[in-house]
């Protein structure tokens, strides 16, 4: 079964499910379509099946000319009949894993696509859970769902974890020049799912287990978020010192080795940052160890939105106009530049704090014609034509696309949280 299933992928011929057809695993799907494999996405939500049935991407990364001809010779597919699992050799995971309120993990996705895996499971099939999550998750977890109908793992099946690096909007870097960390629980396991990497990226590399492959990903996220926190709190200080943190900043980065720039921001955003921490501090809590770092990272970082509206508010307040009634417009909704994904975005904090404040809120962005959270429901206007209206405009995202020239020659009122209007010297410019 093991050089049965090393001969397919080797050929390319290895039938390929995706679970979860998201920011993920949609371009997960299309990449190993686009080298020849047959690839079925499997979705709970039927309207992503229509989409990609009908040749039409959802996702701002993958384009729609490219699922529309990936569709036509036959290599892509999507259902929400996951009885057809059983039909193919490899099945990637790449559904949501959310916190719950009290932040602990919300592992009960990766556990209903595991559940369909059980029910179809196959001898010889190579499954992979791509989704950010504690170490132990795939060996503990998912490992024990899997043998409950009697087969085993490394023998029967093969199990890995390989965590996603998908970075949405990035022009330079996909799943070709990114390396892909993989980790199996045996060493079949782990040269399978090393080789089916390896068909997609120019390098795949191999840890020693699931637990290793797992930590990987919570290392680089974690990293991050301590990381932007720590240049947050630099931000404060300089506000406090009077001086521009973003020259420091760029100065600092003048350093050939020993330090890497980040910048301070309105908050951290997105599906990642901001949740995957917690992750492993929900493990290491269940093993008596208190991670102080990502705790406070996370202070930190929420803090932001408030430190941001306390900068509106001043700022108003020094051109003799309250905030109560005051006309804002929030530059920039989604988590971060030119995406279309406002999930976690510090935006809906900063409106809804200055909504609390009374002050007349509007948004423009590109790429989010409206947003709806929590009973708030706000439309973006058309364009930037007529931003003199509006008693101060907040850039919260600094997508590449917005003159940031004219509007600074425009507005009465820039408050800068991304240093966008870098170089520009300008009476009516704030920055963060
Ligand atoms: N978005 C990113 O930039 C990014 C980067 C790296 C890692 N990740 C991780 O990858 C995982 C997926 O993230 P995403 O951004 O693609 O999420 P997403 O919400 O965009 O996509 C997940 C998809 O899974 C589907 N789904 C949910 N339950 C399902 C089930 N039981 N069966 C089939 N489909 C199901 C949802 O309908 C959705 O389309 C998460 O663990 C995330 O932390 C995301």
């Amino acid at each position: 079964m093991y050089s049965t299933l090393k001969g397919k992928i080797s050929a390319h011929q290895a039938k390929i499910g995706i679970i979860g057809l998201g920011y993920v695993g949609l371009p997960l799907a299309v990449e190993f379509a686009k080298v020849g494999f047959p690839v079925t996405g499997f979705e709970v939500d039927k309207e992503k099946v229509n989409n990609i049935t009908r040749g039409i991407s959802y996702i701002n990364d993958v384009p729609t000319e490219t699922v529309a001809s990936l569709r036509k010779d036959k290599k892509l597919s999507a259902t929400t009949d996951f009885s057809q699992l059983r039909n193919v050799d490899a099945v990637i995971t790449c559904v949501p894993t959310p916190l719950r309120k009290s932040k602990d993990p919300d592992v009960s996705y990766i556990i209903s696509a595991t559940e369909q895996v059980v029910k179809n499971l196959k001898k010889g099939q190579l499954i992979i859970l791509e989704s950010t999550t504690y170490p132990g998750t795939t060996r503990e977890l998912v490992m024990p769902m899997l043998e409950k109908a009697g087969l085993k793992c490394g023998k029967d099946f093969f199990l890995a974890f390989s965590p996603e690096r998908v970075d949405p909007g990035n022009k330079h870097y996909d799943i070709h020049n990114t390396p892909k960390v993989v980790g199996g629980v045996t060493p079949k396991c782990s040269t399978l799912a090393h080789l089916l990497y390896s068909q997609v990226t120019n390098r795949a590399i191999l840890v020693s287990s699931t637990e290793a492959a797992e930590m990987v990903k919570l290392l680089e996220n974690t990293f991050r978020a301590v990381n932007i926190a720590l240049v947050n709190e630099v931000a404060l200080m300089c506000d406090r010192l009077k001086l521009n943190v973003w020259e420091i900043i760029d100065a600092a980065a003048s350093k050939p080795f020993g330090f890497m720039p980040f910048y301070p921001g309105p908050g951290i955003g997105g599906h990642c940052i901001p949740l995957d921490p917690h992750y492993l501090s929900w493990k290491l809590k269940t093993l008596n160890f208190y991670s102080r770092f990502i705790e406070l990272a996370g202070e930190m970082n929420a803090k932001m939105p408030e430190h941001l509206v306390q900068r509106v508010v001043d700022a108003l307040n020094d051109h003799g106009k309250a905030i109560r009634n005051a006309k804002v417009l929030i530059l920039g909704v989604a988590y971060k530049k030119d995406v279309g994904d406002v999930r976690e975005s510090p935006a809906l904090d900063i409106i809804k704090l200055l909504k609390d404040r009374h002050a007349d809120v509007g948004y423009y962005d590109p790429h989010i014609p409206n947003i709806s959270w929590e009973g708030y429901n706000v439309r973006s206007i058309r364009d930037l034509k007529n931003v003199k209206k509006y008693d101060a405009v907040v850039i919260v995202t600094n997508h590449s696309t917005i003159d940031y020239a004219s509007l600074v020659k425009n507005a009465k009122l820039v408050i800068d949280s991304r240093n966008a209007t870098k170089n520009m010297n300008a009476s009516n410019i704030v920055r963060l």
